[in-house]
């Protein structure tokens, strides 16, 4: 399909919601067409969720094969069980913990909702976003808001407008610009169709607060489908998502060591003439030689760290990195979703150095 829609530019605040704007997205959204908005998390890609020929055009507008279910944005609790075709107590207790908020919800799907939206999945992925931005475009969309993240496939998701601009310009009817989002990093998923709820993906709702609410959480595995994180992996594999356009390792030791190799490395990528960055932290970012050292915030701050991983990710193809080099975080906490995120953005190439 070719693109040349004159996509609609509106700028705003949460404190300052310009109303006018958000009843245009929401008659754009009644409409059947797609607006870009902020949430919590990342930006969106909103359709309504009940018309099966907006979510196909938010598959076709974001390159992303149709099999790849989206997530229902709803903005009142009690919208879930218009959406879900059975809600068990689990699902109210997170909803009355954590909702407004960066989690989603696997639940079985009412026959109602579209198969395109689902993916042909029988269940449904449900979010209530806290944005205010959010929370008042869904409303005027019509209360159902289908939405994946706003970046062409296979790119990071986008924390500012400026990169749903570079992904979906003439693509989307509207892009709302918000801002940089608070948290940088997609919301945490928890499967609640099984027996045990199993987190699929790891979230700043971590895997030890659900546990605070329902006691028994199968935290999944870091990287999905993966059994083995620590041999070095070959790019463009299967779970290769937000990938920039150079080769991106992650490289996990004492600092010390990680320093020396990073920059042995750099040396060795600068003799060949390739451009080279590193994605680092506060600590360490004096200690690189690279040409781009860029620090995600102090190690102490893992929330720095998730706010700026993906624009950093996404700088370096702007800035033409060939070769990338991460340090490795604590994969616990929050630091399980910036350690997921990263392991998929390498390809899960890991280095080990001790
Ligand atoms: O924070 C977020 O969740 C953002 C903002 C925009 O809300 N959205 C987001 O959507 O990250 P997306 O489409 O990029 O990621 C949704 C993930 C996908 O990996 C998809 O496969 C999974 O959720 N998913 C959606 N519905 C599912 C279902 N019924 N069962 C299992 N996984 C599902
Ligand atoms: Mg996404």
């Amino acid at each position: 399909m070719e693109y040349s829609m004159n996509t609609i530019y509106a700028k705003m605040t949460e404190e300052e919601i310009d109303e006018t704007q958000i009843r245009r997205a929401g008659e754009i959204l009644r409409a059947g067409g797609l607006v870009a908005f902020p949430t919590e998390t990342v930006y969106g890609l909103g359709g309504d969720a009940f018309n099966p020929e907006s979510s196909k055009k938010i598959y076709a507008a974001k390159g992303r094969p149709s099999d790849n279910p989206l997530i229902v944005h709803i903005c009142r609790i009690e919208d879930m069980d218009k959406v879900a075709a059975s809600v068990p107590r689990e699902a109210r207790l997170l909803a009355e913990a954590f909702w407004p908020g960066p989690l989603t919800m696997i639940l079985p799907k009412r026959p109602e909702l579209p198969k395109e939206t689902t993916g042909g999945l029988d269940t449904v992925a449900i979010r209530f976003p806290s944005n205010k931005i959010a929370k008042a475009m869904i409303d005027a969309g019509g209360g159902f808001i289908a939405a994946p993240s706003a970046n062409r496939s296979g790119r990071p998701s986008p924390t500012l407008a400026q990169y749903c601009r570079e992904d979906l310009d003439g693509r989307v009817d509207m892009i709302i610009d918000g801002g940089q989002v608070g948290l940088g990093l997609e919301s945490t998923i928890i499967d609640l169709t099984d027996t045990t709820p199993v987190i699929l993906r790891p979230g700043f709702v971590t895997w030890e607060r659900l546990q605070e609410v329902l006691g028994d959480v199968n935290a999944g595995s870091l990287v999905p489908d993966m059994n083995d994180t620590a041999a070095p992996k070959a790019p463009g594999m299967k779970y290769r998502h937000y990938a920039p356009q150079g080769n991106l390792t992650i490289v996990d030791g004492s600092p010390e060591k990680v320093t020396a190799f990073i920059n042995e490395k750099i040396r060795f990528h600068r003799s060949e003439g390739i451009r080279t960055g590193v994605i680092c932290t506060e600590e360490t970012k004096d200690s690189y030689t690279a040409d781009l050292v860029k620090s995600a915030g102090s190690r102490a701050d893992e929330e720095s760290v998730a706010r700026e991983l993906f624009r950093i990710l996404r700088e370096f193809d702007d800035e033409g990195a060939g070769e990338i080099y991460a340090e490795s975080f604590d994969s616990t906490g929050v630091g399980r979703a910036v350690m997921n995120r990263l392991l998929k953005a390498a390809g899960q190439r890991v280095v080990h150095v001790e």
